[in-house]
């Protein structure tokens, strides 16, 4: 390991531990040793996630037309499952080390023998990577349902329970975000590959002579997208799936990957699927999925182009390009630059001393903006301190209320990649708040 890399491992170390002290995430059932590559969202994670899953939202679904949303449950029909292919298919080469007993993805490692030990390792053997639960009482084959590997088959099961009622036409995409599972056999690297996560999904459903212009127009969608998430441009890149990597679904494929200290990884993959998952699902239900086109007087499967991007993967990617170090008056500063539009508060609010009136004036700012923004109140410790607490927690603002405040109701706005002052109005604090975030 070279010394930038190992300067960039230490960095995922420090992350890990800043997000567990200021509660971005922490392993799950810590109290009892936690569990393998589970992690709950704490206070500011469980903000920073929501306001993920509403950009994406926003962006997917509420700033077009064309776009339907939808909220299907987690555990479906077991014949979904194996119509869809994931029970003869989702599945990962595994090996075992007959020595040391560990275990490895056989296409992740190099070796022949255990990268642990040496020792001799067991012809690979197909792992399915779907978790099984038994619904009702009795726990026989028959009662065997999933946990969704993917969303997406619950999109598809739905076309047209959403197409007709919503009247869109084709070209057109069902979008959801929800909890997906699959049973990893190397999860790892903090929440990047985790057994429970959630992804946002959309399905973008076209007439089959038309896909490979609706692909390329995804691609752009989604690369800006992570632009505007503000993620550096330099540390993105496509990665276009070989024949040995196309999932079982898919006629072209491409990642949006991020260049992590662990090395260049999927964020979201953009997928032609075609027509695949829509006509066996047509097949197995017996149930016509076919779109008619009025105008065309045509009736067909449409094809679909996919983009499927994680939401754990995400916050991670945000938090690592986020993270910075660096010296101010001969100490170091620790700052998540994040985009104000998912920062956990998009506000700090500080009386500078608990007296003469400053800490009245303060709440009542406070009230105002939490009506619209998620603000954060904090009278405690010297007011450098309380910064460098909003600075680790990437909050973008913090507004002083100080003496000056009580004659003519002006308050400090101090920004955080900056560390720049400047005086405001308080009555004009929330239009400028929202202008800064939302543009
Ligand atoms: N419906 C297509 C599909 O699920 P995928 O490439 O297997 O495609 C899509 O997954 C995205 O879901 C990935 O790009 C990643 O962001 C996220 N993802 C997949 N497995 C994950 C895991 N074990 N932990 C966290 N995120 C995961």
């Amino acid at each position: 390991m070279g010394k930038k890399d190992k300067f960039k491992d230490e960095l995922m170390d420090k992350l890990v531990s800043l997000c567990k002290r200021r509660g971005f995430v922490f392993p799950s059932s810590e109290i009892y040793g936690g569990i393998n590559a589970c992690w709950d969202y704490g206070p500011l994670g469980a903000e920073m996630k929501r306001n993920v899953k509403d950009f994406w939202w926003k962006e997917m679904v509420h700033k077009r037309d064309d776009i339907e949303g939808l909220d299907a449950a987690i555990l479906m029909h077991p014949q979904v499952w194996i119509t869809s292919g994931h029970v003869a298919e989702f599945s990962d080469p595994l090996v075992d080390c007959k020595k040391c007993k560990s275990r490895f993805r056989a296409d992740e490692i190099e070796v022949t023998v255990c990268p642990n030990c040496g020792g001799e390792l067991t012809d690979p053997r197909k792992f399915n990577l779907m978790f099984k639960t038994f619904m009702g009482p009795v726990e026989d084959e028959a009662s065997i349902v999933y946990l969704r590997p993917e969303t997406a088959q619950g999109i598809y099961v739905n076309f047209l329970n959403v197409q007709g009622p919503s009247r869109q036409k084709v070209p057109f995409g069902i979008a959801q975000i929800g909890k997906a599972f699959r049973n990893e056999i190397t999860p790892g690297n903090f929440i990047f590959r985790t057994r429970e996560f959630e992804q946002m999904e959309m399905q973008f459903f076209v007439h089959p002579s038309e896909d490979e212009k609706w692909f390329e127009y995804w691609r752009e969608k989604r690369w800006q997208y992570y632009l505007d998430l503000g993620i550096r441009k330099e540390k993105l890149q496509w990665h276009e799936h070989g024949p040995d990597e196309l999932a079982h679904y898919a006629k072209k494929a491409y990642d949006v990957q991020y260049e992590f200290s662990f090395g260049w990884k999927e964020l979201e993959g953009v997928h032609n699927r075609t027509d695949f998952d829509l006509s066996r699902h047509s097949e197995a239900s017996g149930k016509d999925l076919r779109y008619w086109d009025e105008v065309k007087k045509e009736k067909y499967i449409p094809y679909i182009i996919e983009t499927s991007a994680g939401c754990d993967r995400t916050i991670l990617t945000c938090l690592v390009d986020a993270y910075h170090e660096e010296e101010v008056k001969g100490e170091t500063r620790v700052v998540l630059r994040l985009s104000p539009k998912i920062a956990p508060y998009k506000a700090a609010i500080f009386p500078l001393v608990n007296r003469d009136g400053m800490p009245e004036m303060a709440h009542k700012l406070c009230d105002d903006l939490q009506r619209r923004f998620k603000v954060f109140y904090d009278d405690s410790g010297a007011v450098g301190r309380r910064y460098r607490r909003m600075d680790e927690a990437g909050t973008p603002y913090c507004i002083t209320i100080d003496g000056q405040t009580l004659q003519d109701e002006t308050v400090t706005v101090r920004d955080r990649d900056t560390m720049e002052q400047t005086r405001h109005k308080m009555a004009e604090i929330q239009d400028l708040l929202e202008k800064k975030i939302n543009g």
